[in-house]
């Protein structure tokens, strides 16, 4: 009897057969992934975390100003995490006492929980519900907040790890459940200096390097595969005209790996790469040709003294 396969499963079986070979930078994430990707976060080379923080810390009270409405608002955020960078703004809509409830979406139910026990303690005015899911779900449930204004955060510049097509097709979904008054606060990791970005996905410390190879240790574990990490290095390129950093694996020499649980041998020659992961970097023109196809305008934008990084404003056209 055939088991049906889980996406998981497709997504390894169809990356791995694949020329060249890639596996989607989603899988990196399960306990071990998401506490490596906090230690990301934490090193001075990733300088996102600190420009958003910065932006929304300085930015904070013209922010929250776009977010009023005299009837009140749904403050919806895709992809919570610890709330650390939103709950600036939070203290913030609490301090003006405006009137609002706070919806965090989150994959994982426990970083959930936890997230509303830490904002009971430091905001306990929030009023908090929280939704688990992936942003898929809760997108396709979003019509269900149609009362008053919806305010949509997507923190992080986690849009980067998606490719162009598939930004506007998110957008275009989210869009599509806007409302006149709605709007949609993100983050965009900007063009620069192309060594900074290099070397924000390649640091010494070799965390990335950890975070990236947490895919493989994660397909040894629930797979029953036998990937040797050490036979393969991470590699980060960035194109500075596309504005793309990419993340390989590249194996250092001719091998085999067996997935037991998928019935699967996969051969990679001497230095043949395995993709894992995009991280987009943008700019004004970029920013607008794909708001532009999702239906949505800017409205405004805030970035750091240094023009790093950008929080932009979309409203529905
Ligand atoms: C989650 N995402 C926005 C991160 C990024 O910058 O692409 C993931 C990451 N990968 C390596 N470092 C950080």
């Amino acid at each position: 009897m055939h088991k049906i396969k889980t996406q998981f499963e497709k997504d390894v079986i169809k990356g791995l057969t694949d020329y060249p070979k890639h596996l989607p930078s989603k899988y990196i994430y399960d306990e071990r992934g998401d506490k490596l990707f906090q230690e990301i976060m934490a090193m001075p080379e990733y300088y996102l975390t600190d420009c958003e923080f910065e932006i929304l810390s300085q930015k904070k009270s013209q922010i929250c100003e776009t977010f009023f409405d005299s009837d009140g608002f749904d403050l919806i955020e895709l992809g919570a995490g610890d709330g650390k960078k939103t709950k600036i703004l939070l203290k913030q809509l609490a301090e003006k006492k405006y009137d609002f409830k706070y919806l965090p979406v989150d994959i994982s139910k426990s970083v959930l929980e936890e997230l509303k026990s830490t904002l009971h303690i430091e905001i306990p005015e929030v009023k908090v519900e929280l939704q688990q899911g992936t942003y898929f779900d809760i997108l396709a449930d979003l019509d269900k907040y149609r009362n008053r204004k919806k305010v949509i955060l997507f923190l992080g510049s986690n849009i980067g790890n998606l490719l162009h097509e598939n930004v506007i097709k998110f957008l275009k979904q989210i869009q599509e459940n806007m409302q006149k008054n709605d709007i949609l606060f993100m983050g965009f990791d900007q063009k620069k200096q192309p060594q900074t970005i290099l070397d924000a996905y390649n640091d010494k410390t070799k965390i990335t390097e950890s975070f990236n190879k947490n895919l493989l240790r994660r397909i040894n574990n629930d797979f029953e595969a036998n990937f040797d990490l050490d036979e393969f290095i991470h590699w980060e390129t960035y194109n500075p005209e596309t504005g793309t950093a990419l993340s390989f694996l590249v194996s250092k020499k001719d091998q085999n790996v067996k997935i037991e649980k998928l019935n699967l041998d996969v051969h990679f020659k001497a230095w043949e790469s395995l993709h894992v992961e995009i991280s987009q970097k943008y700019d004004d023109e970029v920013i607008r040709w794909i708001a532009d196809k999702a239906d949505l305008e800017i409205v405004d934008f805030f970035s750091d003294e240094k023009d790093n990084y950008r929080n932009y404003i979309f409203r529905s056209k």
